[in-house]
């Protein structure tokens, strides 16, 4: 049978890279978009002798073109972390408005089926919680989140046009806080940070009083719940996350018992509209695609920190 081929956005980021690495294993080619931006070579570089893969560098907010048959666009590229979208805001909203477009348009073209990674971030600082794809969410447009945040919402109204009036074949997972390999120590999300203090000998950092919540998924569960939906018939946005709520004391916690650190927790001021609570409500997830998280916080923590271990050591 001939192989399907799916262009992945983003392809050499922290997501996009598993997801490469998953898709060829499942007999896929794949075509990986990325302008390296925040994603990383190293993050692909095993991959380079496969024949079945291709990287092309490029900046999908400029254009996205593509040779021959496409049959997945999964459009990944987006800037990701708050320390990230708050340096570089306008390619930020650059990305998740000209670069949806752009790979909209892709899809189009080649009667391909797409798929939106958007973000739990649309429901801002929530009202409801846990937070259920019906939510509309309570997002501040101008604020120091909005760039990522507008962004992303903004990509998911274009994504639900081009499927209402042009009838492409989309669908929209709305991914909830994951963490794993790959991961950069330097890009401020809580994660990293933790385990990168606690390994280095640096005091550990809590925002605020450490009493915000996220929920936090282990990125193989997620590309599970993501390879379900690229093959599901379901245009909706579909929440993928882990309910297992923890607050930000206890996933410091956590973190120093598997580290084994005696560093000190030190606490900083909360950044502007930081999200209070953050659980999804996966029912629909369940329901669609069968899809429930299989590997709890410890499992997840410490096969990550095995990794930022390895990788600081060859530093
Ligand atoms: N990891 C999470 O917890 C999480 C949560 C919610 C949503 N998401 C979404 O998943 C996607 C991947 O996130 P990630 O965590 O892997 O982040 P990441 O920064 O590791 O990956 C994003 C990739 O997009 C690339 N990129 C950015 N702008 C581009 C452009 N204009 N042209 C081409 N490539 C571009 C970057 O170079 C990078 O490789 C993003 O869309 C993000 O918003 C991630």
């Amino acid at each position: 049978m001939e192989r399907q081929i799916v262009v992945i956005t983003g392809g050499a980021g922290f997501l996009g890279s598993h997801l490469c690495d998953f898709l060829l294993e499942h007999s896929y080619r794949v075509v990986c978009v990325d302008n390296l931006i925040t994603g990383r070579l190293a993050n692909i570089e095993h991959l380079s002798n496969n024949k079945l893969f291709k990287f092309i560098q490029t900046d999908v907010s400029e254009n996205l073109k593509i040779r021959g048959k496409v049959d997945f666009v999964l459009h990944f590229a987006s800037l990701a972390s708050p320390v990230d979208y708050a340096r570089l805001p306008i390619e930020t909203l650059k990305v998740g408005s000209l670069g949806t477009l752009n790979a909209l348009e892709l899809a189009h073209r080649k009667r391909a089926k797409f798929m939106m990674a958007s973000t739990s971030e649309v429901y801002g600082d929530p009202l409801q919680n846990p937070q259920k794809e019906e939510y509309w969410g309570n997002v501040n447009p101008v604020g120091p989140r909005s760039m990522y945040d507008e962004s992303k919402r903004f990509a998911e109204a274009l994504t639900m046009a081009f499927h209402r009036k042009l009838g492409v074949d989309t669908c929209i997972v709305r991914i909830f806080n994951t963490y794993g390999p790959r991961m950069k120590n330097e890009d401020g999300r809580v994660v990293p940070n933790l385990i990168t203090q606690a390994l280095t000998g640096q005091p550990m950092t809590i925002f605020g009083d450490g009493k915000q919540t996220r929920s936090f998924c282990y990125v193989s569960d997620l590309i599970d719940g993501i390879y379900r939906l690229m093959n599901a018939n379901y245009s909706d946005p579909i929440n993928l996350g882990n309910p297992n709520e923890k607050n930000m004391l206890e996933l410091g916690q956590v973190i120093k018992d598997i580290t084994g650190t005696s560093n000190k927790i030190i606490f900083q001021p909360l950044p502007g509209d930081d999200p209070k609570r953050r659980r999804p409500d996966i029912g629909r997830a369940q329901t669609i695609l069968g899809w429930v998280p299989k590997v709890d916080l410890k499992e997840g923590l410490t096969k990550t920190v095995n990794w930022f271990k390895s990788t600081l050591n060859n530093r």
